[in-house]
C-alpha cells in the first residue's frame, strides 16, 4: 500500500505546484472576452486563445516569460512592438499577443488587487 500513498503524494505535491505558480500565465477565459470587448468590440476568445499561444510559443525563448502583472499597461504597450520584431511576428500576430496580454494586464488588476 505504501506505493500507492507515495503516488497520492505526488499527486499532491503536483497539483499544489499548478495551483500556486501556473496562473502566472494564464489562458484567457469568457470573462476576459467581456471584458476585453469593452475596448475592441469584435474581439473573440479564440483570438485572445491565439494570442496566448504565441505569447508561450514566441516569447520565452530569449528569456523566461515575463509574467503579464509584472509590467503595466503602458510598459506593456512600449516593450512590445521591440519585443514582436525580436521574435519576428507578424503584425497580425503582434495584435493577437497585444491584445491578450493589454486584457489580462487589465483584468488581473482589476480582479486580484495584491
Ligand atoms: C530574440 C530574443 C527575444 C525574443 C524572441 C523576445 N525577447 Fe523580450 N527581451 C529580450 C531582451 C534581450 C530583453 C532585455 C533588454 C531590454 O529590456 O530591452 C527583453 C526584455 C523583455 C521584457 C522586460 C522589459 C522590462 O521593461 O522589464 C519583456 C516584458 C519582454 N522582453 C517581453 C517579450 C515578449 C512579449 C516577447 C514576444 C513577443 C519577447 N519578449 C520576445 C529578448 C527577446
Amino acid at each position: 500500500m505504501n506505493g500507492l500513498k507515495n503516488k497520492f503524494l505526488l499527486l499532491t505535491c503536483i497539483s499544489i505546484f499548478f495551483i500556486c505558480c501556473a496562473p502566472a500565465i494564464i489562458k484567457p477565459t469568457i470573462e476576459d472576452v467581456n471584458f476585453a470587448k469593452q475596448k475592441w468590440n469584435d474581439v473573440s476568445l479564440a483570438q485572445l486563445n491565439n494570442g496566448y499561444s504565441l505569447y508561450v510559443a514566441k516569447c520565452g525563448g530569449c528569456h523566461f516569460l515575463h509574467k503579464i502583472n509584472e509590467l503595466n499597461e503602458n510598459r506593456w504597450l512600449e516593450i512590445l512592438p521591440i519585443m514582436s520584431k525580436k521574435a519576428k511576428l507578424t503584425d497580425e500576430q503582434n495584435d493577437l499577443v497585444m491584445k491578450y496580454i493589454i486584457t489580462k494586464c487589465k483584468s488581473a488588476n482589476s480582479s486580484a488587487k495584491k
